[in-house]
């Protein structure tokens, strides 16, 4: 009997003196979230979960967190389209969720959720379980529960992680909600991320580096590739960061971003019916088409965003690119054509390549 399970169950008091404990140090992370213009107080947020050991796959990941696509999870973290879920998660991985700004914080919206299981405490749920993305107190807050030690076999709970959609010095960021390592210090974190000290002590209101903690949720903003994305489409707000890329558009299009070059680079979708996705050009080239036009200049066919007034349309626009002083890139290494993305996007991570070879060899890959 399905209601049997969901009965009341009683933690036993040497749990309750533990909690009790571990509550002294636990210091509950609130993100600064005050965005309020419509519909800019939600946003993606990017979520660093480590998994408790290394055989957790990528398809545990999607099921923990309830992603609604395995593709999503793939994007969120820079792999190949073609990765199976039964590959190993990297670790940390990197989770995309919605999240939702209200009271001035944000909390990723609705999920993920958690059915309590026999056994299980608040504390192991939030430390274990979601490896310290959010402490007990939070769980117990947003789920009403007044006493941490009395939840029901069976209870759906829901684990408010939190995450930030606010624009950093007047810049879209994407917020990194990152569990810091044990020997980690703000200097060390800020060059990993590509931010500043400063940066990371302001957003998260720290008094100086000192004051970092192991455990600590820290707010790592990450900044965003520029794009041509218009004013008036649909997905305006589109954030990617280095390393990771999103499939917009109804996932007609695949956009990577990569700290070579700092623009949002756009593909149509590899592998998805052309029936349902509008073809986007600008005059005879498609969309992500690249032509050099001189041997430091490369006019390329950018996406514009997506519109859905009248119909489903997906809009680009022609733009320049100085090849030549692309920070860091050698003219050799510019793209010759939209395949660029596809193929050497894939370069971002070591880790990338090597899961790769080992699904190459393990014979998982389609060879097509
Ligand atoms: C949040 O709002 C307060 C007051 O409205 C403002 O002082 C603060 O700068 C805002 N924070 C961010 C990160 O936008
Ligand atoms: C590793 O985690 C998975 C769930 O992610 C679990 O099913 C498995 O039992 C764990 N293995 C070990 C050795 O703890
Ligand atoms: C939380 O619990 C209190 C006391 O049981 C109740 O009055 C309140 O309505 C509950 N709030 C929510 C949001 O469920
Ligand atoms: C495209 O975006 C870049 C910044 O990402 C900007 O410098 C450039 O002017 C834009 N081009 C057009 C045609 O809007
Ligand atoms: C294309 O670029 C032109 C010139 O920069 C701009 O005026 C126009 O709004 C752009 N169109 C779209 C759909 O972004
Ligand atoms: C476009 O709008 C129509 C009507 O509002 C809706 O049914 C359809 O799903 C939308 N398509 C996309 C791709 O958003
Ligand atoms: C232009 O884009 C189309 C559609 O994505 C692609 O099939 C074609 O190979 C591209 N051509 C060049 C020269 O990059
Ligand atoms: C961008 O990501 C790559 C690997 O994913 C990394 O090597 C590089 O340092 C990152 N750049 C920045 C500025 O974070």
């Amino acid at each position: 009997m399905v209601a049997a399970a969901a009965r009341m169950e009683l933690l036993p008091p040497v749990l309750f003196l533990f909690l009790l404990l571990a509550a002294a140090p636990a210091t509950a992370a609130k993100f600064t979230c005050n965005s309020t213009a419509p519909r800019a107080n939600t946003c993606q947020a990017l979520i660093s979960y480590t998994p408790s050991n290394a055989t957790t796959t990528l398809a545990a990941v999607r099921a923990l967190f309830q992603l609604r696509s395995h593709r999503g999870l793939l994007a969120a973290n820079g792999l190949p389209p073609s990765t199976p879920p039964p590959a190993p998660a990297p670790s940390p991985v990197r989770v995309r969720l919605p999240c939702l700004c209200s009271g001035g914080v944000g909390a990723t919206f609705q999920r993920p959720t958690y059915k309590v299981r026999a056994g299980d405490t608040l504390d192991a749920v939030a430390r274990g379980v979601f490896a310290g993305l959010v402490t007990f107190q939070e769980i117990a807050a947003a789920n009403n529960v007044s006493d941490p030690n009395r939840v029901a076999v069976g209870q759906e709970l829901w684990i408010p992680v939190p995450c930030s959609c606010d624009p950093v010095a007047g810049q879209g960021v994407v917020h990194y909600t990152y569990v810091v390592p044990q020997g980690s210090s703000v200097a060390g974190i800020a060059q990993e991320f590509g931010t500043t000290e400063e940066t990371i002590l302001s957003v998260n209101k720290m008094a100086d580096a000192k004051s970092l903690l192991a455990g600590q949720v820290l707010d790592v903003p990450l900044r965003a590739c520029g794009s041509n994305i218009s004013n008036t489409a649909i997905d305006r707000n589109l954030l990617v960061s280095n390393g990771t890329y999103i499939l917009t558009a109804n996932n007609c299009v695949m956009c990577g971003c990569s700290s070579n070059t700092w623009q949002l680079d756009c593909q149509p979708t590899q592998g998805l019916s052309t029936s349902a996705c509008p073809v986007s050009k600008c005059g005879d080239m498609f969309l992500g088409n690249t032509s050099s036009t001189s041997t430091c200049e490369a006019t390329k066919c950018s996406y514009a965003g997506y519109t859905n007034t009248t119909s489903f349309t997906i809009l680009a626009n022609l733009t320049t690119t100085n090849t030549c002083n692309a920070a860091g890139m050698a003219p050799t290494a510019q793209p010759e054509h939209s395949s660029a993305f596809r193929v050497e996007g894939w370069r971002w991570t070591d880790l990338v390549v090597s899961l790769h070879v080992v699904l190459l060899c393990l014979g998982y890959l389609r060879q097509d």
